[in-house]
């Protein structure tokens, strides 16, 4: 049985091109980019190459990209550098109730070391409201923090606009990349941004891998301490072939894809909605990520929708209570005004540059007959 993969916002597939690049660097090329012999110089040399190659891609310097070990640690980074290297200017930061975990969590953990935090709402496609971001700034407000594309949903938030507001206030603001990079429009002049966070393995590169993006003249405050590496930012040995793997799916991630992949989510979304007693949740069109479907369907369970998707070889995900192994359904749907039903009945599928118009058709043939199928089942 071939799999049909279309859990690409989970993970994606690693270029073989990629991996091709990585070998010499897990084999003969294994300096130390910190030495100062040949190894270690030809180390430092790629690593200096890659890095521009990542900041070359969003409109950055050199100097601006910090490497660390993932997106986690990149929002980690932001949120907690930010906020301890700026304690004497205030201590409120503004997110949303859509962020990823990595955020949420931070700011949970923020809120227990004194600062306060504002969760913006957002509306029934997942649009955080300007105006309610202008209210909740006040005198104290340090960061602002907010998801460019949402990982659940697809909705894209507008940088520029939140972008040009902080600036004018003087506030940082910071904005997770991990599902947007290389799918749409990341620019951090045009945009505005003062920190980006970026990671490799939802491009198709290898896992453990993200960069931080930090504005020329930021003061932030270190995680990790120890060899001063990344500037004195993030000590730790450099890991060499991860970063050159990240740069290669950078150089492969062509625009002419976001095209292709938008035409097959259409196509997938105009199949699936025939399905009777089904929703799309997120936003249409341009200001949704351009291979992310999501959809609830009433009277059936996303887990054991995902679970006959599996055995038909098709991977994908959803936001139910059960996958998210606690008493509530995803937060990102609930912030958008799902019933608990709606959000349990949820599933979401996510394409790559790898999907293929037979994909799509195979799951549009295949998913009508087991919606029917878990509801003839189902005690609702
Ligand atoms: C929006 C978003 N931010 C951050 C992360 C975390 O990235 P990583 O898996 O590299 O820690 C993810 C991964 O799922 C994500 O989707």
């Amino acid at each position: 049985m071939e799999t049909v993969y279309l859990d690409n916002s989970s993970t994606t597939k690693i270029d073989d091109l990629v991996i091709e690049t990585m070998k010499p660097f897990l084999s003969e090329k294994y300096g130390n980019a910190s030495s100062i012999h040949a190894l270690g110089i030809e180390a430092k040399k790629v690593l200096e190459d890659s890095r521009k190659i990542i900041a070359d891609s969003i409109n950055a310097d050199l100097g601006e990209i910090i490497f660390t070990s993932s997106g986690t640690e990149s929002n980690n980074l932001a949120l907690k550098g930010i906020a301890f290297a700026n304690k004497e200017k205030g201590n409120h930061l503004i997110t949303t109730k859509i962020e990823h975990k990595s955020i949420l969590e931070t700011c949970k953990w923020l809120e227990t070391q004194g600062f306060e935090i504002t969760y913006l709402n957002v509306d029934s496609e997942g649009f955080i409201d300007i105006d309610e971001l202008k209210k909740a700034i006040t005198g104290k407000t340090i960061l602002v923090s907010v998801i460019h594309g949402n990982n659940e949903i697809g909705t894209i938030q507008d940088l520029s606009v939140i972008g040009e507001i902080c600036r004018a206030r003087g506030i940082y603001f910071h904005t997770d990349t991990c599902q947007s990079f290389t799918k749409t429009e990341l620019d951090v002049e045009k945009q505005n941004l003062d920190l980006v966070s970026l990671n490799s393995h939802k491009i198709h590169g290898p896992k453990g891998v993200g960069a931080l993006y930090i504005k020329k003249g930021i003061k932030i405050d270190s995680l990790l301490h120890g060899g001063g590496q990344e500037s004195g930012i993030r000590s730790g040995t450099e890991d060499i072939h991860g970063i050159v793997g990240f740069a290669e799916a950078v150089k492969l991630a062509d625009e002419k894809y976001i095209d292709l992949m938008a035409e097959l989510r259409d196509k997938l979304i105009d199949g699936i909605l025939k399905i009777p007693g089904s929703r799309l949740n997120g936003a249409m069109g341009r200001e949704r990520l351009c291979n992310n479907v999501n959809v609830s369907f009433r009277k059936v369970e996303g887990e054991a929708i995902c679970g006959l998707l599996d055995e038909e070889g098709i991977c994908g995900s959803t936001g139910s209570a059960c996958a998210e192994k606690t008493l509530d359904p995803s937060h990102v749907l609930s912030a958008l005004g799902l019933t608990h039903e709606d959000s349990n009945g949820s599933l979401r599928l996510t394409l790559s540059r790898f999907t293929t118009r037979e994909d799509v058709d195979f799951v549009v043939s295949v998913l009508p007959g087991m919606i029917n199928k878990l509801r003839e089942m189902s005690p609702l």
